[in-house]
């Protein structure tokens, strides 16, 4: 696993509540999500398709999808700063500069009609305030950060004119451009190749370890969790049910929504196992019923799971997780 971190804490978030008002109804998609990040350290958010670990990401970032999306509640403190009470053009300074982001699909974040210099010119421009060749030449470094060939002639290629793997490079030397202290990866691998998402993977972490930066790491893919993290939040239905040092949560699973992800990825007697997936569906976002929102899909459900939300119990220093069967 991974390098430890450093004490200091960077990032601090507390009961985050984001909601979307629809004409069907409230979405909850982040609902109470509460966790901190050292410096250097690396967080895994992980959980099914529609959990709200996107919307957690965009929230700190405060680029919830307008008009319908809101953030309720929470506060979210960036190097002691409280981002909710910021103003747009304060939150203009703190993105890219401090907190950075690379987006689930890379061609969404590329514009296919502007070469990649531009794009890449523009985040330092904005935060650095360089120009001409002075930002050309760092542009250059930036693309040479994330390992680009030839990045002279790639500053003038087109995104379509570029691999998939080459493009998602791109996207991060944009994200890390401005040396953010925390830096949000969601799913940035999932349209790579296996190779090329290992070179990625490297990369990232090579690039961490020789900073100082936090990153959170948002992903379906425990084994990525592994490679990347050292501690993993678990989510489930706009709501972190189990935290813990990736050890403990790997060795010790106790949610059991926690333990059938980790039953669809770890191996039985050293062969891979059959690809699992957890019975049924995860719950609507509106209309969420009073108690656990795993309930429909537990294996170990009982009466008083139906009624009550269960509260974080503690299974070890670090390690915690809100289930009634786990008291
Ligand atoms: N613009 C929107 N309007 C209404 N609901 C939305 C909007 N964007 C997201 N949601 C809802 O918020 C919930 C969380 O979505 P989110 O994108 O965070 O999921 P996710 O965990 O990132 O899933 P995936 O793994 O598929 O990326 C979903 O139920 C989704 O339907
Ligand atoms: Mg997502």
């Amino acid at each position: 696993m991974k390098q430890m971190a450093d004490d200091r804490l960077v990032l601090e978030v507390d009961d985050l509540k984001t909601y979307f008002f629809t004409r069907w109804g409230v979405v909850k998609a982040v609902d109470g999500v509460s966790f901190s990040l050292r410096q250097k350290e690396s967080l895994g958010l992980v959980g099914e398709s529609g959990c709200g670990k996107s919307v957690t990401a965009l929230s700190l970032l405060r680029l919830v999808p307008q008009p319908a999306g809101r953030i309720v509640g929470g506060k979210i403190r960036l190097l002691g700063e409280e981002l909710l009470s910021k103003s747009e053009r304060e939150m203009r300074k703190v993105r890219g500069r401090l907190i950075s982001m690379i987006l689930q699909d890379p061609m969404t974040s590329l514009n296919p009609v502007f070469r990649i210099g531009f794009q890449v010119g523009e985040a330092i421009q904005m935060h650095q305030g360089l120009r001409g060749k002075s930002l050309w030449d760092k542009a250059k470094e930036v693309l040479r950060l994330v390992n680009i060939p030839a990045p002279e002639a790639r500053l003038r290629s087109y995104p379509h004119e570029m691999s998939g793997g080459m493009r998602q490079r791109v996207v991060g030397a944009i994200a890390l451009s401005c040396q953010p202290a925390v830096l949000i990866a969601d799913e940035p691998t999932t349209s790579l190749d296996v190779t090329i998402q290992a070179q990625y993977l490297k990369l990232l972490r090579d690039i961490q370890r020789e900073s100082s930066m936090s990153l959170i790491f948002i992903t379906h893919d425990f084994g990525i969790v592994a490679q990347m993290c050292d501690r993993v939040a678990v989510m489930y239905a706009g709501k972190i049910v189990e935290r813990g040092s990736v050890l403990e949560i790997f060795d010790c699973p106790t949610h059991p929504y926690t333990q059938a992800l980790l039953a669809a990825v770890l191996p039985v007697e050293g062969r891979p196992k059959r690809l699992f997936s957890i019975e049924g569906q995860p719950p609507s976002l509106h209309d969420l019923p009073p108690g656990c929102p795993f309930y429909e899909r537990c294996i170990r459900r009982r009466d008083r799971c139906r009624e009550n939300y269960p509260a974080e119990v503690e299974v070890s220093p670090g390690h915690s997780v809100n289930c009634w069967e786990a008291v």
